[in-house]
């Protein structure tokens, strides 16, 4: 089963998808791409939105598409959840359940591109995963320049990795990210879809035999197991 965990592929909920044409086209790449779940993660930033507000606008996203499709469905597979920035405050935020992939406790996590990260950040990715949340850090690729060895201290405590598809196709990120796929700590592997460029992607399509047959069956498995329980919409 092939599972794209990280994309930007409901209506107009973020900079990812304009509107529900859009929307459609992103869901026929993914088709064409063999994928059969995807998850969808719009952003959420605890600084701007309110969750409940939130989780509003993403059922209504989630019906314009449906309303969009009608009986013709695509065959695929959608998982709700959010990618969701990380502050020092995250592991405190009222309904944060609510941002979990809907039906799971896990959670995608972005960390912050810039600026530094506090001991409190840390200490609130460890609450939560103290606190039974299976945290997913959103395409670890991006930290490795600066903070690679607090990734590390994640993971140490207990976090998982998703990787973005397209870290696979440069020959330096690619190595770096293949010692954590061979080492076992990424769970997940995500397009990031944003937008409906078949060129986007690319990378994502390439994934098996970029990582190879056996890593990307191990982490197929692995993010299976994750949405063992998740509510699926059909579309
Ligand atoms: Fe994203």
């Amino acid at each position: 089963m092939i599972i794209d965990f990280h994309s930007h592929i409901l209506p107009a909920i973020d900079h990812g998808c304009a509107d529900s044409h859009e929307s459609e086209k992103q869901l026929r790449i993914m088709c064409a791409n063999k994928v059969e779940l995807a998850v969808a993660t719009p952003h959420f930033y605890p600084h701007i939105h309110r969750t409940s507000d939130y989780v509003n606008d993403v059922d209504e996203s989630v019906k314009a598409i449906r309303a969009r499709l009608g009986d013709n469905t695509l065959g695929i597979s959608v998982a709700i959840g959010a990618e969701v920035l990380a502050c020092e405050t995250i592991d405190r935020m009222p309904d944060i359940d609510k941002l979990c992939i809907r039906g799971t406790k896990c959670l995608l996590l972005e960390m912050p591109a810039c600026g530094e990260w506090e001991r409190l950040q840390i200490e609130a990715v460890k609450n939560l995963i103290d606190n039974g949340y299976n945290v997913i850090l959103a395409h670890i690729d991006r930290y490795m320049k600066r903070y690679e060895d607090k990734i590390d201290t994640l993971i140490a405590m207990g976090a998982m990795a998703q990787v973005n598809a397209e870290s696979l196709v440069t020959h330096a990120s690619r190595k770096k990210m293949m010692a954590y796929i061979d080492g076992g700590y990424v769970c997940a592997l995500g397009s990031d879809l944003h937008g409906s460029e078949k060129s986007s992607y690319k990378a994502f399509a390439r994934l098996e035999r970029r990582v190879g047959t056996e890593n990307f069956k191990r982490i197929m498995d692995r993010s299976k197991e994750l949405l063992a329980t998740a509510e699926l919409v059909e579309l």
